[in-house]
């Protein structure tokens, strides 16, 4: 079991913090489909900027299920700590810092990734922000600058040092960005030099990818990010390889809903884009005002999404949304489907006939997936997502 503080977690995969990302209704799902923990999109430290509607959308939400985790970005120690407390006086259960961001315009100002480079500051912010609140602080890091300066084991000793309660480490510099092979070395070599939970990070796509990872880091818990996107269900996946059955609610473990069944796909796709424009519908996009009384609070009931249709009051933001996020979805489905035939042990011959029995499939989501994209109101969203599912389920499931 992995314990932050008082929080003991369910099981040892969780939600990667992703900016534009991990909005209320995303962490939802995940948390749903067994993710033991889930992090807002970073918030600036910067007081200047908490009142924009974007900064007022990454608080902690009152339902989103505990430890409520809101990860911050910046530089100056004291303002990082007073963004800290002002997060937890607004619900944060666990204060999470960016140290892992490679974003230009987070690392010009050596905040982010960008902290690695300046030992010193690192300890100093650590310090102020543990010593300013009563909630447990996480960390996340990358394993250095540039592959010159790799200092995660420094920087991992420091958070101990300064009581940071887990970190998570994703396994490359920040010049490597996303590219390149994942330092899993560079991660054990962590686990190896501190007592707190350490989180595995990177290009972690599948369960057996992440019980490798497990295996070969002695990691904790693993952190999981774009291979949640289109692919919430990744975590129940891993909760069931390793037994870790608290952690999934009991609807969504992979033996009761097979989520490579596209009924079951259908249910959960209608359920997330109902939640997006509920969430979302009441921000009003040509102002900062935040309406509170909205429906922030209220998460569709799944037998309600069909009938759930929203009048005319959408936003553009959460069209905007839906798309992303639904899009996804389609890219995971082809991506079932290609991925048989790209695989090793079959022979040119095998290969070309899976591919062929596929390939109407493939263009048929493909182009549901261009058509999503110019919709613009919920209704239509919604509609497009059952038309297209009434027709693959006459056509069959897509296989595991
Ligand atoms: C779109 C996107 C946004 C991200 N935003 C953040 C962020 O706000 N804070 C952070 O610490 N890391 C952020 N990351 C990095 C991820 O948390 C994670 O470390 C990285 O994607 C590697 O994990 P993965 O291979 O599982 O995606 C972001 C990544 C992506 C792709």
């Amino acid at each position: 079991m992995i314990n932050i503080g008082p929080y003991q977690l369910a099981g040892r995969a969780v939600l990667a913090p992703m900016a534009g990302v991990t909005d209320f209704p995303f962490r939802q799902v995940c948390r749903r489909l067994g993710a033991s923990m889930v992090t807002a999109e970073m918030s600036a430290s910067n007081p200047a900027l908490r009142d924009t509607r974007k900064s007022q959308l990454r608080l902690a939400n009152p339902d989103d299920a505990e430890p409520r985790t809101i990860q911050i970005v910046g530089t100056e120690p004291l303002q990082m700590a007073a963004a800290a407390q002002y997060q937890v006086e607004s619900g944060a259960q666990i204060v999470d810092i960016n140290m892992g961001c490679p974003a230009k315009k987070v690392c010009k100002k050596l905040a982010g990734s960008a902290l690695m480079k300046d030992s010193g500051l690192v300890r100093e912010i650590l310090a102020a922000v543990v010593g300013r609140v009563d909630v447990p602080v996480t960390l996340k890091i990358r394993t250095g600058w540039d592959p010159d300066n790799r200092n995660a084991v420094e920087i991992a000793r420091i958070a101990e040092d300064m009581g940071v309660q887990s970190l998570a480490v994703h396994g490359r510099t920040r010049s490597c960005r996303f590219q390149g092979v994942v330092e899993y070395d560079t991660i054990g070599e962590v686990v190896q030099a501190v007592n707190i939970p350490v989180f595995a990070n990177g290009d972690i796509t599948t369960a057996i990818k992440a019980k490798t990872v497990l295996d070969y880091t002695g990691a904790a818990g693993v952190m999981i990010g774009r291979g949640a996107q289109g692919r919430p269900w990744i975590f129940s996946e891993i909760n069931d390889l390793f037994g870790d059955k608290a952690a999934t609610s009991e609807f969504f473990t992979a033996k009761s809903l097979n989520l490579n069944n596209t009924r079951n796909q259908e249910h959960l796709i209608m359920e997330h884009l109902v939640h997006i424009h509920d969430y979302y519908q009441d921000f009003d996009v040509s102002n900062n005002n935040l309406n509170k009384t909205d429906s922030r609070t209220s998460v569709p009931k799944s037998e309600d999404c069909k009938n759930n249709r929203k009048s005319e009051k959408h936003t553009e933001l959460a069209v905007r949304i839906g798309r992303k996020h639904i899009c996804w979805y389609f890219e995971q489905m082809i991506k079932t489907l290609v991925d048989p035939y790209n695989k090793k042990d079959l022979n040119s011959m095998e290969s070309r006939k899976l591919e062929q029995q596929v390939k109407p499939l493939i263009i048929d989501i493909e182009t549901a997936k261009k058509q999503f994209n110019q919709l613009s109101s919920c209704n239509a969203q919604l509609e497009h997502i059952e038309h297209f599912f009434g027709e693959l389920h006459t056509t069959g499931d897509i296989a595991a």
